[in-house]
């Protein structure tokens, strides 16, 4: 059959019941938030929250890449599409996504004291969690269409919300930055807090419903949500752990 077909659309409910409740999920409301909004990291500390939080989040083109392939329903590839499009800065080199990331936090690595990106990317593993966590969002991503549309439906359920509450802990380094230079900084999060960031979530939506055609495929992509937002919330349990396993010399670096 043409893959550009009329779908049913019956779990669109469903949906938005699975999704409704997402910021009390530990992917959202965990400890590292609560301190990341609180107060300022130590050098040390950030090392751990950038070096996993990349690892993660710098898989995104990627893991949308799988997506694509796994979904063969031509509407929710142009959806896909539009969202990956995004991600690579719509063709300009300055706002492509992974790189407003880096920049970000390799500026404030160095206003805290620290050496930046590259000094961590070599000098830090992501925690065994996070890698677990990358492999298991990898293979849901390439299973099947229902998987897949559950691993798109986590990650954007969860994104505008992660980006929120970084820009808000963000807020406490202010005062290291010029007037003018904070928001310049700050592009990562406000390219993701707008309009575009909201049009993600209604798109995933749209995918999850439409590669939910039945109750089989339904469990599978609500299986697949699960699990996204298990292993987002694993990571960042373990980013916490390892900030308090921090001896309290290294606390004052
Ligand atoms: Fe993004």
């Amino acid at each position: 059959m043409f893959p550009y077909q009329k779908l049913p659309n019956k779990f669109e409910k469903e949906i938005e019941t699975l999704t409704q409740n997402v910021i009390e999920h530990p992917a959202l409301k965990n400890s590292f938030y609560d301190r990341w909004m609180k107060s300022s990291l130590s050098i040390k500390q950030f090392e751990i929250f950038a070096i996993n939080y990349f690892a993660r989040v710098s898989k995104t083109p990627d893991r949308l890449t799988s997506i694509f392939i796994s979904i063969p329903d031509y509407q929710s590839r142009q959806i896909i599409m539009h969202n990956l499009n995004d991600e690579m800065g719509n063709g300009y080199n300055d706002a492509v996504h992974v790189g407003l990331l880096h920049h970000w936090l390799d500026d404030l690595h160095k206003k805290i004291g620290g050496r930046g990106m590259e000094y961590i990317l070599e000098n830090h593993q992501p925690t065994d969690e996070t890698l677990l966590s990358l492999k298991k969002i990898k293979s849901l991503s390439e299973k099947n269409a229902p998987s897949a549309a559950g691993i798109l439906l986590g990650q954007e359920a969860t994104g505008l919300f992660q980006i929120e509450y970084l820009y808000e802990g963000f807020r406490n380094y202010k005062d290291l930055y010029a007037p003018g230079e904070f928001n310049d900084v700050a592009a990562y999060h406000h390219v993701h807090l707008g309009l575009i960031e909201k049009s993600h979530v209604k798109g995933a939506r749209i995918i999850a419903a439409r590669n939910s055609p039945n109750q089989k495929d339904f469990g599978m992509m609500s299986d697949a949500y699960k699990i996204y937002l298990e292993s987002v919330a694993n990571s960042w349990s373990s980013v916490s752990r390892e900030i308090n396993m921090l001896s309290s010399k290294d606390l004052k670096k």
